[in-house]
Parts: structure tokens; sequence; C-alpha cells
């Protein structure tokens, strides 16, 4: 069966734009035929990296504290190379990712390993990721900051630059909408009605494409 991890980070259950997001892939990939695995970094965040040479391959030198350490590595590095495509959520959180995600990077991340000198050839390369995206703020003015947005560049910079995976991102703005009414909740629907027809429509696309 073709195989979907999803990778949530949201601080929240209810009201959760990535949650929705996440969701509406992963219901379309199940109606196409796959399988979903699911990994929350919310409820079962991952502890940061521990020791500096996790970084790198382990060794017959290493000291047997990283061990634990060094299992949830390779856990989290098997999960990934097992699934034919991610979708992760990566709600912008004071100019980046979640601080949960981020340590799911910090893992996944290992030259040698994960990372080959020539990214298109590493063990991950060419890997589908859509990373979904909701941004609080209008990041869709004219003239916004668009430079403050650290979420899907970094993920970006990581899983396609370093490790070669095939990387997409879907945006949604405005989705504080519901607290400010000065970011035009009506639009801020509109938004997040594409954002959901854009990830169901990606799934199917992506499932046979695979398939
Ligand atoms: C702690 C925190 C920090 C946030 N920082 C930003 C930010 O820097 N820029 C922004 O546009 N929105 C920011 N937001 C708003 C979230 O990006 C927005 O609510 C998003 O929809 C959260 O994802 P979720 O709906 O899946 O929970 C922040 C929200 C929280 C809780």
């Amino acid at each position: 069966m073709t195989s979907l991890l999803r990778i949530d980070s949201s601080l929240r259950t209810d009201g959760s734009v990535t949650r929705a997001l996440t969701g509406a892939f992963a219901d379309a990939w199940e109606a196409a035929g796959g399988d979903v695995v699911a990994r929350d970094l919310q409820s079962a965040p991952l502890p940061h990296l521990p020791y500096f040479g996790l970084h790198f391959p382990a060794s017959e030198n290493d000291p047997a504290q990283w061990d634990v350490a060094r299992a949830l590595q390779n856990e989290v590095i098997e999960q990934v190379k097992a699934a034919d495509a991610l979708v992760i959520a990566a709600p912008l959180i004071n100019y980046s990712v979640p601080s949960t995600l981020k340590a799911w990077m910090d893992y996944l991340h290992v030259p040698g390993v994960t990372a080959a000198p020539v990214p298109e050839e590493g063990p991950l390369a060419g890997k589908p990721v859509v990373i979904v995206s909701p941004r609080g703020a209008a990041y869709d003015e004219p003239g916004a900051e668009t430079r403050l947005d650290h979420a899907v560049p970094a993920l970006t910079a990581l899983l396609g630059d370093a490790l070669g995976m095939s990387v997409e991102a879907i945006t949604v703005d405005r989705t504080l909408a519901n607290l400010l009414p000065e970011l035009d909740p009506a639009k801020a629907e509109t938004l997040l009605d594409a954002a959901l027809a854009m990830a169901t429509q990606r799934a199917a696309e992506l499932y046979a494409q695979l398939s």
C-alpha cells in the first residue's frame, strides 16, 4: 500500500487550521486507497536533541548514554524512509516552526545517513513532502513582511536542499481573523476553503502519481 506519513504540530486540537489541512490531505489519501501513519509532535513531543554528536553517524566510540536518543533518532529516520510521501503541519509560531517540529528536524538531519554529499543521491531523494503552513497575520497584503516567515523556508532548506526531498507548500493567511476582525474574517474563510481544496487535490494527485 502507498503510505503517507502525517505529521502534526499544532499546539491545539480544537480550531487548528493545520489539523484541518493535514486531515483533509490524509482523508483524500485514504479515499484514494492509501494508508496513513500519524505522528503528533504536540501530544508526543520528542526531547530536544540532547548531544552534539547525534548530528553525525553512529560509531562504536559513542558513549552509552547516547543510546536512548540514538534509538529515537533511528525511529524518526526509519519512519520517514518507510513513507512514500509526507504531509507536515508547520504553523507559523513566533516567525518559525513550532519547537516540537524543530526537534523532529534536528533528529532527522544526519549528514552521511539522511543527507548525502549530492542531495539527489540520498536515501530520501525525491520523496514528496507537502508542508501545510497557516499564518495568523495577513502576509498576503501588498508590502507584507514575508521575510518574517521562517517556517516554510527552514523546512525547505532542510528537507529539500539538504535531504533532496521534493518539497511543496500550501500556505494560508489570516487564520487569526476570528480573534482579530481587522484581518477580514470573510476573506480568511475564502483563503481557508481554497487551502483545504488544494490539500485534497494534491493528495489525490500525488497518490495517483506514486501508485
Ligand atoms: C505562540 C504563538 C505564536 C504565533 N506566532 C505567529 C507569528 O509569528 N506570525 C503569524 O502570522 N502568526 C502567528 N501565530 C498564529 C498562528 O500561526 C495561527 O494561529 C495558526 O493558525 C496556528 O496553527 P493551528 O491553527 O494549526 O493551531 C502564533 C500563534 C501562537 C499560538
